[in-house]
């Protein structure tokens, strides 16, 4: 029992000289672990007399406390060190300037938004804009549509309260035009549509452009003509197959779905289009007598969609910046 003290200031001087907490509970092992040096020492009681057992067990007791002391005083001081080095290798100095600023860029829907009234401006189209909340009225009777016709379920919609509607799309926007202008008119005009829908491929939030030229002796060969030099001008291919399958619209007649041939040989629809119902130009106070015109509303995203490669049209509304930045 003359080696406790000898043995305590040993373990006392190995736990204040460990630089970490593995290496400290090495050290606590060492001494108060199974085969331990004090352990050890409490081991050996038996062997002594027994009258010297009681006052030989308290020593070591002591000695083991004192130890344990020592040993959880420089635990939590470790601790602490460690957290204090943590929080200062992830401390952020907020009033120093950025690295490297990376600038932002225009969504994929909108560049392709840009790049497509560019080439109708080229063609000599203007741009025109009309309200996302539209009446029945635009949105459905101005365009041929009565209520309670059956072409209103072509479109499912998204209704207000007070009876306007989420437009369903842009066709409301040459009704109101035709209202305020006279032709010659040659307008473009996208925005964002509404319909209860929604897959790979169908957005209840989504884009279109509305094209229309109204003039004398506007025909359904320069609604082909426009429509094809812009699929081709867009899509850079002048042997692009375009396809003009018959169609209905209340709007128009006659009427076609545009489609395009892309690299798989499948047709693609991008669009409606055909040439003005004369109601639609009557309601409009414009003489069908005298006037034609045609027009086309196509879906943006699904060119943004082919012109990128993105088969998901959801992944353009989930603003996942890691697929953003690769339009940058
Ligand atoms: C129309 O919306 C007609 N107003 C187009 C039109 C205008 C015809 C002028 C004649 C004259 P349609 O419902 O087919 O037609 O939609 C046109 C295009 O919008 C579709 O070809 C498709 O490209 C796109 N589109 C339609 N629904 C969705 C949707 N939920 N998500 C994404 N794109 C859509
Ligand atoms: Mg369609």
């Amino acid at each position: 029992m003359n080696n406790v003290d000898a043995i305590l200031q040993a373990g006392l001087a190995a736990v204040a000289a460990v630089t970490d907490l593995v290496e400290l509970e090495q050290v606590k092992a060492r001494y108060l672990g199974k085969s331990g040096e004090l352990t050890e020492l409490l081991k050996q009681l038996g062997k002594l007399p027994p009258e010297e057992r009681k006052a030989a067990g308290a020593t070591i007791n002591v000695a083991k406390q004192a130890f344990e002391a020592a040993h959880n005083a420089r635990r939590d001081a470790l601790n602490a060190q460690k957290l204090e080095a943590q929080l200062a290798a992830e401390a952020l100095d907020v009033s120093l300037p950025g690295r490297g600023s990376v600038g932002g860029g225009l969504h994929p829907v909108a560049l392709t938004l840009e790049r497509i009234s560019g080439l109708f401006r080229s063609m000599g189209f203007e741009v025109a804009d009309g309200p996302e909340i539209e009446t029945d009225f635009y949105n459905f009777q101005a365009l041929n549509i009565p209520e309670n016709h059956p072409a209103r379920a072509m479109q499912d919609t998204f209704y207000v309260e007070n009876g306007d509607v989420l437009r369903t799309h842009t066709s409301p926007i040459q009704a109101r035009f035709m209202e305020n202008n006279q032709p010659p008119i040659k307008i473009v005009a996208p925005g964002r549509v509404y319909r209860v829908d929604s897959d790979a491929t169908h957005s209840p939030m989504f884009h279109q452009m509305e094209g229309l030229w109204v003039d004398e002796g506007v025909s359904f060969a320069d609604l082909k003509a426009v429509v094809t030099d812009f699929l081709r001008r867009f899509f850079e291919r002048d042997d692009l197959q375009v396809r003009f399958r018959p169609s209905f619209f209340p709007f128009t007649e006659t009427s076609a779905e545009i489609d395009v041939l892309d690299d798989k040989g499948r047709w693609l629809e991008v669009g409606g289009c055909g040439m003005v119902h004369p109601n639609v130009l009557r309601i409009a106070n414009i003489d069908p007598e005298i006037y034609t015109g045609f027009a086309f509303g196509i879906g943006l995203d699904r060119f943004a969609m082919l012109r990128y490669g993105v088969n998901d049209l959801r992944l353009f509304f989930e603003n996942d910046l890691n697929f953003l930045k690769q339009f940058n």
